[in-house]
């Protein structure tokens, strides 16, 4: 068998593994998908939007009928922003749970639009539970909404939604997801969790390439949506009701990244559907866990909150590692990881997500041993305070 042959060949062109959260390692299928030029007003053209909004839409599994999906251009927090500024009304008031870079940036996107909101701020990584939910929404009954994020990127963490929306309902108040770095790896059944609307992007768990967002809503809240956003391109409801009319995106819509993202698709339904694409995350995960923590590295979470979507690692205290060295080492053996995003403790993530699975996974684990010879660092074990934050979470 040669490396072509395996069911995750190696990126052909022998660019590194991008071990990072979107973009990310694509097929070479997918990429060969945009060889093509698309009319966008074509019928050609429409239909792929119409099979992607179903596709999307079938992911979420039970009690999907009452929902549809929304495509919008741009990046994924062009998506959360249009998402805030088309479900919440000019009036309402949002509860944004924050523990890391999105949640805060969501708060940004709402100073931005000038409308209300309460900011739950539990740090780095530290979960927003339940029950701080409950008492925030028994305290201020103008909070009309609440935001979570779904896998907080920045530490990896897989926030508990559920005990989230559990409260948010009780209250009489909706729930927002940014469902970006988890959708299409980690379910969110409508059945099992109520939500108004969730988003994520091209390029993440479904491994399409960078170019736009979706907005999946239920039907009713989109219907109740007009005249709410503050903006004219990032109007979902508009959106949604120029695509059912035409079937068209209202203005310029990424042709080459919606081809390349329904090839995504494609591979995504072969593989098994959001159980198995979560399932080799999962091992993807494990191995690269379980590797580093052989070569004496140290995970932020412990295994209970770990993400099946990025890993964060804290660095050694060995004075001779270099982040930017270990950066280096690790991009010229074929694979780029990410820099960490904590404030109180120097870290690194690693992704896992994207086309790999665990013989990659291995590989890394590989040369993070020879990167860490190749520096002279004799042990990767993290400096005491980092595990003293670390307890935090325990507590
Ligand atoms: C949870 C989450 N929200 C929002 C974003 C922002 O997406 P983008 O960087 O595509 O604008 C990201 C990006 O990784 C993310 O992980």
């Amino acid at each position: 068998m040669t490396a072509s042959d395996l069911p995750f060949p190696p990126p052909k062109l022998g660019e590194p593994y991008l071990l990072t959260p979107g973009p990310l390692t694509t097929s070479y299928e997918v990429k060969e998908a945009m060889l093509r030029d698309w009319g966008s007003w074509d019928g050609d053209f429409r239909a792929m939007t119409r099979d992607v909004r179903n596709r999307l839409l079938a992911m979420l599994g039970d009690g999907a009928e009452a929902y549809d999906c929304v495509p919008v251009q741009g990046s994924g927090s062009y998506a959360v922003e249009a998402m805030l500024g088309t479900f919440v009304p000019r009036n309402g008031k949002v509860l944004v749970l924050a523990n890391g870079a999105y949640g805060l940036r969501a708060a940004t996107t709402m100073q931005y639009l000038g409308r209300d909101y309460h900011l739950l701020d539990k740090g780095d990584y530290l979960p927003p539970r339940g029950a701080e939910v409950t008492q925030i929404l028994a305290d201020d009954p103008a909070i009309t909404h609440v935001l979570a994020i779904h896998c907080e990127t920045s530490s990896g963490i897989l926030n508990p939604v559920d005990e989230i929306s559990t409260a948010t309902y009780a209250a009489g108040r909706k729930l927002l997801i940014d469902s970006m770095s988890a959708f299409g790896a980690i379910p969110l059944e409508p059945s099992e969790i109520r939500y108004e609307a969730m988003v994520s992007s091209a390029n993440k768990c479904i491994e399409g390439v960078p170019g736009f967002g979706f907005v999946i809503a239920r039907k009713s809240a989109l219907e109740a949506a007009q005249g709410n956003s503050h903006s004219l391109s990032l109007d979902i409801y508009a959106q949604w009701a120029a695509m059912e009319k035409t079937g068209q995106w209202r203005f310029t819509p990424p042709t080459h990244v919606v081809a390349a993202f329904l090839e995504a698709l494609k591979l995504h339904e072969a593989e098994g559907g959001v159980a198995a694409r979560g399932a080799r995350y999962l091992r993807n995960r494990d191995v690269v866990v379980a590797g580093m923590r052989d070569l004496g590295f140290e995970t932020l979470l412990d295994s209970r909150w770990l993400s099946p979507i990025i890993v964060t690692f804290f660095c050694p205290d060995d004075p001779a590692f270099v982040f930017d060295r270990f950066y280096a080492l690790m991009k010229e053996k074929g694979f780029i990881i990410y820099p960490g995003k904590l404030t109180v403790v120097d870290s690194f993530r690693i992704g896992c997500i994207g086309r790999m699975d665990e013989h990659v996974m291995r590989r890394v684990v590989d040369a993070a041993r020879d990167a860490l010879a190749d520096m002279g660092v004799v042990s990767a074990a993290p400096p005491a305070r980092a595990l003293e934050e670390r307890k935090k979470l325990a507590a």
